[in-house]
């Protein structure tokens, strides 16, 4: 069975086949209605969301199937103590296909252990949003119609921002990327990123704290949020919030054809002055949400049974009582889960289940 936790656990061809999809219900939206007739996806939301959980709703009723779940914890059972787990467990008799987010870093991931549904990460904590990930190359697609060769900058939140280090992850399978993050010293990209997927993969990248210099060569601006909600200081939250803002003036230092991206919401980072510009893409952006996870769930169904689809293949995790996550939102430190590590690029133990460096 295909479950989708991390963008890795697709290979490039199942993202091109993926959006290829997407593409052909822009097309021919008439000959999916239906597609999904009979069959339920459950919305389990432990986090607040509007896009990503009404666009999983939005998107299995447009297929003709039917949507149950929570839209917050207090409204579930783990607002008793019940674990994810079992959770999934129970939500596995009653639906074909669990959507969930968790602000618990590795959720998801447990969930796929013991589901006999497929598990899509909805967004786990500052982790993962491999959704979010299909939802931009599927917009870099459309807008520029490629996604090799092309220069992306990162700006704003690169620490906490999931989206960015999914979206790094799945392009650098890609050819000819370069990536400029753009972010002040206590937001910058971290190492595990850089070093577990840049260095890897070859993806040239540079770091700067200034938009105005690295504007003009990019082909995508991708905006963040600054993630006021995972931060454990409010006084460094409140240095750093303003950092960058895209304006009017820094559009006119931009390419004809830049596309500006941002998962949203936004809250100071993006005037509304640049809404009307045509290279302002983040309300397309939406829209293309609700397409390519139409595709998602059609493939992720599709493949349930097919050994030609399956998780990828890691080597064994490494159990040692000596080591731990020091991450206190990783799920092994939130619930009873063995901590488990794996041994990464340049020698680096990390958590299995939050990436985190283990020191
Ligand atoms: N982009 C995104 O994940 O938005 P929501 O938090 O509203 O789902």
């Amino acid at each position: 069975m295909k479950h989708l936790i991390d963008p890795t656990d697709l290979s490039k061809q199942e993202i091109d086949q993926i959006i290829a999809l997407a593409e052909d219900i822009i097309a021919h939206r008439e000959r999916y209605q239906g597609s999904m007739a009979h069959k339920k996806l459950a919305t389990l939301f432990y986090e607040p969301s509007t896009r990503t959980r009404l666009s999983f709703t939005a998107a299995m009723m447009e297929l003709g199937g039917q949507v149950l779940g929570f839209s917050t914890p207090q409204s579930s059972s783990a607002a008793k103590g019940e674990s994810v787990q079992d959770t999934v467990r129970v939500v596995g008799c009653f639906a074909d296909i669990i959507a969930m987010r968790h602000p618990i870093e590795g959720a998801p991931l447990v969930a796929s252990e013991v589901s006999r549904v497929p598990i899509i990460n909805a967004g786990d904590g500052s982790h993962s949003h491999p959704t979010q990930t299909l939802t931009d190359l599927l917009t870099i697609k459309r807008e520029l119609g490629h996604i090799d060769d092309i220069t992306i900058g990162f700006c704003g939140d690169l620490r906490f921002g999931r989206t960015v280090h999914s979206l790094i992850k799945a392009l650098s399978r890609y050819h000819g990327i370069k990536v400029v993050l753009i972010a002040p010293d206590e937001l910058r990209l971290p190492d595990y990123i850089k070093q577990d997927v840049c260095e890897k993969m070859g993806v040239e990248y540079r770091e700067t704290d200034s938009l105005d210099d690295a504007i003009p060569e990019l082909d995508v601006l991708y905006m963040t949020r600054v993630q006021k909600e995972r931060f454990l200081d409010e006084d460094e939250f409140d240095r750093v919030k303003d950092s960058f803002v895209l304006d009017a003036r820094r559009m006119a230092l931009a390419k004809p054809k830049m596309a500006v991206l941002h998962p949203l919401p936004r809250v100071n980072e993006i005037l509304t002055e640049v809404d009307e510009d045509p290279r302002a893409a983040y309300f397309r952006q939406v829209e293309n949400g609700k397409l390519v996870r139409m595709a998602l769930i059609i493939s992720l169904m599709e493949w349930k049974n097919d050994p030609e689809h399956t998780m990828p293949e890691h080597e064994a995790p490494i159990v040692n009582p000596a080591l731990h996550c020091t991450n206190a939102k990783c799920i092994c430190n939130n619930e009873k889960h063995q901590p488990r590590f794996r041994l990464a690029e340049n020698g680096i133990m990390r958590c299995w289940y939050c990436d985190s460096k283990v020191r």
